[in-house]
C-alpha cells in the first residue's frame, strides 16, 4: 500500500559491531511482523547494511541508508551513491541536521534528494529550526525556506516516495521532545510548502513525520496528530524492547484511525 505511515529507526553511528546490529534487528522483528499498519524502516550505518539486509528477509521490515551521494559513480572517495543504494535498499535519509551541522547546505541536500528520488528510493528529507531560531520566533520561516530549497529537484511524480521529517534541532538527542501542538503547526507548514512546490494532489501524498526525542512514552502524542504520517526515531531505536513497544503502539493508533 502506498503512503503507509512510517516508523523510521535512525541508528546513526551505532552499534559498533555487526553482532550488536544483528541482535538489534532480531529484537524488533516480531513486533514489526505482527502488524501491517505501519512501514518499519531501519537505517544502519553503511557498513552494516548488507548484513542487515539478509536478516530482514521475510520480515517485512524495510531498509535504508543515513545519507547518499548524488553522482552515481566516479572519483569521489568515501562516498556511496543513491544509484548504488537503489540496488540494495528502499530508503535513504538526506539533510539530517547532524549532517547540516557539519556543513551540508540546502543546495547539497537538494542534489542528494534529487538523486535519491531519481533512483526511486523512498527519501526522507529532514528540516527543522535550531534553538536560536526557535527562541527568535523564526521556526516557521526556517522550515518553509528549508523545504523550498531542499526540494529544488523534486516533482509531483516523486510524492509517493517523498517523506518530509520535521526535526527541530533542539529536540534531537536532548530528551526535550517538541510540544505536539508546535510539531503539528510546523508539520502543516511543511506540507503547505511542499504543496506549493509540487502541487496540491502531490502535496497531499507526501508523508510528513516528526523526529526529536521520540520514545515509547511519547510516540502516541505525535502519531495521533492529524496528518502526522509517523516518526523518525534516533536514540530509542537502539533499544529493541522500547522500539518494539513503539511499533505496537504506533500500529495501534493507525489501525484505530482507519476503523
Ligand atoms: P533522537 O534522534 O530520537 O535521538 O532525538 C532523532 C533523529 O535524529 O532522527
Amino acid at each position: 500500500m502506498a503512503n503507509k505511515p512510517v516508523l523510521a529507526a535512525n541508528w546513526k553511528l551505532n552499534p559498533t559491531t555487526a553482532g550488536e546490529a544483528a541482535a538489534l534487528v532480531q529484537g524488533i522483528v516480531e513486533a514489526a511482523r505482527n502488524q501491517d499498519r505501519v512501514t518499519v524502516a531501519i537505517f544502519p550505518p553503511f557498513l552494516w547494511i548488507l548484513g542487515v539486509l539478509e536478516l530482514l528477509e521475510g520480515t517485512g521490515i524495510e531498509l535504508g541508508a543515513q545519507d547518499c551521494f548524488w553522482e552515481p559513480s566516479g572519483p569521489y572517495t568515501g562516498e556511496v551513491s543513491a544509484a548504488m543504494l537503489a540496488g540494495v535498499c528502499q530508503w535513504v535519509i538526506v539533510g539530517h541536521s547532524e549532517r547540516r551541522a557539519m556543513g551540508e547546505t540546502d543546495e547539497v541536500v537538494a542534489r542528494k534528494a534529487g538523486a535519491a528520488l531519481a533512483a526511486k528510493l523512498s527519501t526522507i528529507v529532514c528540516v527543522g529550526e535550531n534553538q536560536e531560531q526557535h527562541d527568535a520566533g523564526q521556526a516557521a520561516q526556517v522550515v518553509t525556506a528549508q523545504v523550498g530549497a531542499s526540494l529544488a529537484q523534486a516533482s509531483a511524480d516523486d510524492s509517493e516516495r517523498l517523506v518530509l521529517a520535521y526535526e527541530p534541532v533542539w529536540a534531537i538527542g536532548t530528551g526535550k521532545n517538541a510540544d505536539p501542538e508546535h510539531a503539528y503547526k510546523q508539520m502543516r507548514l511543511i506540507r503547505d510548502a511542499a504543496t506549493k512546490l509540487i502541487g496540491p494532489k502531490a502535496g497531499q501524498n507526501v508523508r510528513v513525520v516528526y523526529g526529536g526525542s521520540v520514545n515509547a512514552a511519547n510516540v502516541e502524542q505525535y502519531v495521533e496528530l492529524p496528518q502526522c504520517d509517523g516518526c523518525l526515531v534516533g536514540g530509542a531505536s537502539l533499544k529493541a524492547d522500547e522500539f518494539s513497544t513503539m511499533i505496537r503502539s504506533t500500529a495501534g493508533v493507525y489501525s484505530a484511525a482507519v476503523q
